[in-house]
């Protein structure tokens, strides 16, 4: 398969929600290629954060594709308010409802990206049936929930093994890692197969600032 792209995108939930335009400038202005946003609904994951309120307001300010990660339980009723907020891309968790081969039609039938996603103690044989019908993989690296978690290394193996799974099928679909992840990680992701690079306080909360994060982040791609 051809090499795909390196992708870096940054995760909102690490921002400075005071400053979130400010912030969305400053990545976007440093190089990044997406602006990931995490929605939580407080019952698949033991937190909340954003809607499509937050999503829309973005749309209205940044050209980065908008990457939504939905940490939600039975995310149908959803998607529809996020597909209209700008989202370009969808992830659901396979975990998240028994009927997720009609959640990635539905998101397909909004005009926008389908992702597919799973936690770190969810087999990755799980996504099988899924693999045709997606745009995109993302191998969570943390439980997900919360920023600022150690990345997991069991996640690098996981990688590999969708890697492996995607080029069987010849896809053509990005494959992300989200959690922990910084310039060592990000190596050991990329070399498994990876090609999208998600990460919240890895770029938010270093104190070299956001656009110094970004380039060790792209230099360790390179
Ligand atoms: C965790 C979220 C991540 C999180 C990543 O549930 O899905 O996107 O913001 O943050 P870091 O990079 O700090 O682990
Ligand atoms: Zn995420």
């Amino acid at each position: 398969m051809a090499e795909k792209k390196i992708l870096i995108a940054p995760s909102l939930l690490s921002a400075d929600f005071l400053h979130l335009a400010d912030q969305i400038r400053l990545v976007e202005e440093s190089g990044a290629d997406w602006l990931h946003l995490d929605v939580m609904d407080g019952h698949f994951v033991p937190n909340l954060s954003i809607g499509p309120a937050v999503v829309a307001a973005c749309q209205r300010m940044t050209r980065l594709p908008l990457d939504i990660h939905l940490m939600v339980m039975e995310p149908e009723p959803l998607l529809e308010a996020f597909a209209k907020a700008g989202a370009d891309h969808l992830t659901v968790h396979v975990e998240a409802s028994h009927q997720i081969s009609d959640t990635l039609e539905r998101i397909h039938k909004l005009g926008v990206k389908a992702g597919i996603t799973l936690k770190p103690a969810t087999p990755v044989s799980s996504l099988t049936a899924h693999l045709p019908y997606v745009d995109g993989v993302l191998v969570m690296s943390v439980d997900p929930g919360f920023s600022g978690q150690t990345f997991l290394p069991g996640a690098v193996e996981r990688i590999s093994e969708v890697r492996l799974a995607l080029d069987n099928l010849k896809s053509n679909a990005w494959l992300a890692v989200d959690g922990g992840v910084n310039a060592t990680s990000a190596a050991l992701a990329r070399a498994a197969g990876a090609n999208v690079f998600i990460s919240g306080s890895g770029i938010f909360q270093d104190p070299k600032g956001i656009p110094a994060a970004l380039q060790t982040l792209r230099t360790a791609l390179a």
